[in-house]
């Protein structure tokens, strides 16, 4: 059964800045992560890095236009990567945004807490951002514990 997953997969698909985008995205995250038959708490940390960085694409890339988000899911095996591009606004210091607490939006509504939970709750993170070209953010994670420590044929 466990060998039919090894292997690669890859999907890829293109969404507007749309609040409610965050949700699909977020449900898709799972819904691919879902093969690897991971725990609770691997899916529940996966859902929400995955969801702190299409929302960060939905309201920071676009302050006041419409715009594409990218979002590209690849699995090697057991782990997991997404890709979560923009064509944005980009960010001037990618080093200090990803700083716990920092945000741009001061409004009180946003904790600045979004790369930190993404870092906290995925193997790796990547970000690649350009001003006024756009962010594209990668998330890797292995997911599925104990049931891949078996060779892989
Ligand atoms: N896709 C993006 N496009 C432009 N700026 C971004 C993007 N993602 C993050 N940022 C910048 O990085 C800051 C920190 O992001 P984050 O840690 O998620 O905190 P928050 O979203 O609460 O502000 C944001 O306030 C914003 O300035
Ligand atoms: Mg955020």
């Amino acid at each position: 059964m466990k060998d039919k997953i090894n292997g690669t997969n890859r999907i890829e698909m293109t969404f507007q800045n749309l609040p409610e985008n965050e949700r699909i995205g977020r449900t898709l995250a799972a819904a691919f992560a879902s093969v690897l038959d991971p725990s609770m708490e691997e899916l529940s940390d996966f859902k929400t890095a995955v969801s702190e960085a299409v929302t960060n694409a939905i309201i920071h890339a676009y302050p006041e236009t419409q715009g594409d988000i990218i979002m590209v899911f690849e699995r090697e095996n057991n782990v997991v990567r997404v890709h979560i591009r923009d064509f944005g606004v980009g960010i001037a210091d990618v080093k200090k945004s990803m700083e716990p607490l920092y945000t741009t939006l001061e409004s009180g509504e946003r904790s600045g807490m979004g790369f930190t939970f993404m870092e906290a709750f995925t193997d790796h993170v990547e970000v690649e951002s350009e001003l006024g070209k756009g962010t594209s953010v990668s998330l890797t994670k292995k997911m599925g514990g104990e049931k891949w420590n078996k060779p892989v044929n």
